[in-house]
């Protein structure tokens, strides 16, 4: 399973990057004004910055929603960085866009995806990855985990070969459950990938083990 952080806070993917475990880096319009990146160039920039910390995949969102512009601006980001993965909304010129780049060899990650039924699209549009948003459903009291059963399943089912990058990981158990489920990959916040070390157990049996060394030190 690859671990995506899903932040532009360059300070939070240096430290996901230490730890030895990061495979990419997904940003979105929000998480960019999050950080105060405004503006194309200082957005293109930041993009390049991104990259260059992390040796995986950085999915970079386009912002328009005609499929001439689209590809316009997908092809910019591409190329920036030979990591750059062009992020397209899943609606129909999302759609046309993802398989113009799929035959092109760029790379693609269909967003905002929430159903099967889109996850299918985007796989017959050949995606690289389809990011379904599962905290999003469950933040409107529907099972976010299902959609990612579901998904496995269809995918299986032909072996597509679009991965699996859940999105909007919340909390360290989505991550856990993902895993469960099969999920290519998890994209989520730095305090969902620490989250996974922490145990009361450890921190107690360290406690005791460096306690007993000194008595005999
Ligand atoms: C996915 O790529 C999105 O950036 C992200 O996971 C959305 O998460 P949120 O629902 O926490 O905003």
């Amino acid at each position: 399973m690859k671990f995506f952080i899903d932040t532009a806070n360059l300070e939070q993917i240096k430290e996901a990057q230490a730890l030895g475990v990061l495979d990419g880096v997904t940003t979105n319009p929000s998480l960019m004004a999050k950080e105060g990146i405004t503006g194309k160039e200082n957005i293109l920039h930041h993009y390049k910055a991104i990259c260059n910390i992390v040796d995986g995949d950085v999915s970079a969102e386009v912002i328009a929603t005609d499929f001439d512009t689209m590809v316009k601006e997908g092809e910019e980001l591409a190329a920036l960085h030979s990591q750059i993965v062009v992020k397209l909304p899943m609606i129909k010129e999302g759609v046309k866009a993802c398989k113009y780049f799929s035959d092109k060899g760029i790379k693609t990650n269909m967003t905002l995806v929430f159903s099967a039924g889109q996850a299918l699209l985007a796989a017959k549009a050949g995606a690289t990855y389809v990011s379904p948003f599962l905290g999003r459903l469950d933040d409107v009291a529907t099972d976010g985990l299902h959609l990612i059963s579901e998904i496995r399943q269809i995918y299986d089912n032909y072996a597509f070969e679009t991965e699996i990058l859940s999105a909007s990981i919340r909390h360290t158990m989505h991550v856990i459950n993902c895993a469960k489920l099969g999920s290519d990959v998890m994209t989520g916040p730095l305090s969902a990938i620490m989250g996974l070390l922490k145990h009361p157990l450890t921190d107690i049996g360290l406690a005791k083990f460096l306690e007993d060394y000194q008595k005999g030190n």
